[in-house]
């Protein structure tokens, strides 16, 4: 049969349409994960994949294997199969301080025969490093660090990426000045919201979970079968790129960095050119102090010396080059002995089991309590009670023991106990889960983890109410259940002491009044933030945000059956019957009521539910449309977000005909010219402030 002739051959016109489609989703693809700059909804980017799916399993003549189709990973591979580096993957030395900073950079300027050495400064991305090579612009090979000479070769996984592309195009070549055959080595991460999500999945079905974000992009990206990668969130962030022989293209590393860019590699934009050891100091000092709020977790900062011939007149060491050097705080480990094992019961009623340790200093810090997780992680470590372990401190999170370092002499091992320790519920693992759960719904030790939760500044932000407080309130019995917290008096808060080393403290009227004028002000605050401060299982601070938006007001929510709740963005049925649930049980109603009573009365979203109840002097119609782009002088986008909202707008994440407004501030995005595109009205933020009649 002629190939012209074979059956599902397609036309010219398919083929220019699954061409078209193919570019479009390349660059949206670019868009969404590489610039954080979608400019159309993910319903649309859907269609447009899902026409091309189309189109291709009509005509499978008009795959190619760049096509971002293939990104879902295809049949599991075989085994393991290794392949050659073009040059060998070298690891960096690592300066722990100051001192040894200064005399990387002291020897790297004797070295070089110069006063002063220009570096480019990186964050250390804790994650995994992978090498990728493309030949005439395809993605060709992609190999694990292996031991710096050989890798694993896990191409499939790697082409799940969405942040590494496929194919690099003629004219991104150009732009680059780049030859189509090159190599980009660096690090494939797990986002910290990604590795959260994926743990809490891993959980919910029972499989193990992992230890943090690298172990887990670890995992992810050496799965056999690289279905599994696809359906996990990694970024490839590049930090070399080399020719085919593994030599630098450019002449300096800044160069490298920006022809990434230009051949559109997700280039970390945390970067900068510096100067002479002081300016390494301070690039240093401002990331070790914002690591908490990247979106990734790092291990330390990079250094380089930015000169490719001087970087070869350096050289390196037999792992290591001599012109760049890896900054790392000092691990911030402790020995001690686990003492005993408790447990703790939190809000929804999960029994964990907690560490309580000799206690030790751990980077200035004394710490006698360390978190366990569960069960199943007391296993994984093979602790028992005694043993002596290696325990970490990282960032401000709870202290976590690494590993067990001795036996000790007299161990117990741990059980979870049959009852809960607070109220002597029994405690039960229900078989789709797995922690245990005391059932209680009236424990103490969940009102008060509910009441803590409750008074969370996302929440309802009652300022004051913290633990001792709460403590107090519920083993005293004042407070029974939440609304019971609106009747607190000043007297009453006043006169509860706190018991401290010295001597036993009264809280006293000012602190007493702060307490009840923060409570009077939560009566008010925005809907989405009561439904999440209600605590309802699976419901975080989004999707209540997102139920607010959708219903409008809270007996809609009340009302809603498990159908009406799931056409909510990002409500499945697993939220929403965790929602129903919430609603539908005889407690909840009655507490419901009795905080209405207390004069509870959340801000209502702005929706359609809610139009009835506005008055007629709102500064804009309601469901005015609004984007965001760019940095505001003074607001953030949350900020402006929430003004847009109480005003009875709404604010989209893409400009589109329906945009009535865009509101844009310092180096907007491509929403800007978009907008300009269709004509939109721009605003900046003195003009929202004026339209929505808000004073600064
Ligand atoms: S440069 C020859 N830059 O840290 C220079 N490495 O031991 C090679 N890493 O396994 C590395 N972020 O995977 C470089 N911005 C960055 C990095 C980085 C993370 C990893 C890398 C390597 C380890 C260094």
């Amino acid at each position: 049969m002629p190939p012209d002739a074979a059956p599902g051959r397609a036309g010219a016109a398919a083929r220019r349409r699954s061409e078209q489609l193919r570019r479009e989703l390349t660059e949206h693809n670019h868009r969404y994960y590489v610039l954080d700059q979608p400019s159309i909804s993910d319903a649309e980017y859907d269609a447009l994949l899902r026409e091309l799916q189309e189109l291709e399993s009509e005509h499978p003549d008009l795959v190619t294997p760049d096509s971002p189709t293939r990104r879902v990973g295809g049949a599991p591979r075989e085994g393991v199969e290794k392949a050659r580096h073009s040059s060998e993957m070298l690891s960096l030395d690592n300066a722990f301080d100051e001192a040894e900073l200064r005399d990387f950079d002291r020897r790297a300027r004797e070295l070089a025969g110069l006063d002063e050495l220009d570096y480019v400064g990186e964050l250390k991305l804790d994650g995994v490093s992978m090498a990728v090579r493309y030949v005439a612009g395809r993605l060709e090979l992609a190999l694990t660090r292996g031991d710096g000479e050989t890798g694993e070769v896990i191409t499939p996984n790697a082409r799940t990426l969405r942040t590494l592309p496929l194919a690099v195009g003629e004219a991104a070549l150009e732009a680059a000045r780049v030859a189509d055959t090159f190599e980009v080595r660096g690090e494939v991460v797990m986002p910290k919201s990604a590795f959260a999500e994926l743990n809490r999945r891993q959980l919910e079905a029972e499989e193990k979970t992992f230890a943090n974000p690298r172990n887990a992009a670890a995992g992810s990206l050496r799965m056999l079968d690289a279905r599994i990668t696809a359906s996990r969130r990694l970024d490839f962030y590049p930090y070399l790129l080399l020719d085919a022989a593994g030599q630098p293209l450019f002449d300096s590393h800044w160069a490298s960095l920006e022809a990434l860019a230009a051949l559109r590699f997700k280039v970390n934009p945390r970067r900068a050119r510096l100067r002479g050891i002081e300016q390494l100091l301070a690039f240093r000092d401002e990331w070790i102090g914002k690591r908490d709020e990247l979106p990734y977790e790092i291990d330390g900062l990079v250094f380089k010396v930015d000169a490719v011939a001087l970087q070869a007149r350096l050289g390196a060491t037999s792992k290591s080059p001599r012109w760049a050097i890896a900054c790392k705080p000092r691990a911030q480990q402790a020995e001690t002995v686990v003492e005993e094992i408790d447990v703790q019961v939190g809000r929804t009623g999960a029994v964990t089991p907690r560490a309580r340790l000799r206690p030790v200093v751990v980077g200035g810090v004394t710490v006698s309590r360390a978190t366990l997780h569960n069960q199943d992680e007391i296993a994984r470590l093979g602790l028992q009670i005694g043993d002596r372990v290696l325990v970490e401190r990282s960032g401000d999170v709870i202290p976590k023991v690494v590993r067990v370092v001795n036996q000790g002499p007299q161990r117990t091992p741990f059980e979870m106990p049959s009852a809960c320790p607070v109220c002597g519920w029994p405690v039960a693992r229900e078989a789709d889960e797995v922690v245990a759960r005391c059932n209680n719904a009236s424990c103490k030790a969940r009102l008060k983890e509910s009441i803590l939760h409750f008074a969370r500044r996302t929440a309802m932000d009652i300022d004051g109410l913290g633990y001792w407080l709460v403590n107090a309130l519920v083993d005293g019995g004042l407070v029974d259940d939440l609304a019971d917290l609106y009747g607190l008096t000043v007297e009453q808060l006043a006169d509860l002491t706190k018991e401290t080393k010295v001597s036993p403290t009264r809280l006293g009227e000012k602190s007493a009044q702060r307490v009840v004028d923060a409570l009077d002000r939560s009566k008010t605050v925005p809907l989405g933030r009561f439904v999440f401060a209600l605590g309802i299982r699976h419901v975080g601070d989004r999707t209540a945000e997102l139920l607010a938006g959708h219903f409008g007001c809270l007996d809609a929510i009340r009302a809603a059956s498990g159908e009406e709740l799931e056409q909510v963005e990002e409500v499945g049925p697993r939220i929403a019957e965790s929602v129903r649930q919430f609603f539908a049980a005889d407690r909840n109603r009655t507490l419901l009521d009795r905080l209405h009573q207390a004069g509870i009365r959340p801000s209502e979203s702005a929706t359609a539910a809610s139009a009835a109840a506005r008055t007629p002097e709102a500064p804009i119609p309601l469901g005015t449309t609004f984007v965001l782009t760019g940095t505001l002088p003074t607001l953030t986008r949350d900020e402006a977000k929430r003004l847009i909202v109480a005003a009875g707008g709404k604010v989209t994440g893409s400009v589109s005909a329906k945009t009535d407004y865009v509101v844009a501030g310092e180096s907007p995005g491509s929403k800007l010219r978009k907008a300009q595109s269709l004509g939109i009205e721009i605003l900046d933020e003195q003009a929202l402030r004026a339209l929505l009649a808000t004073e600064p």
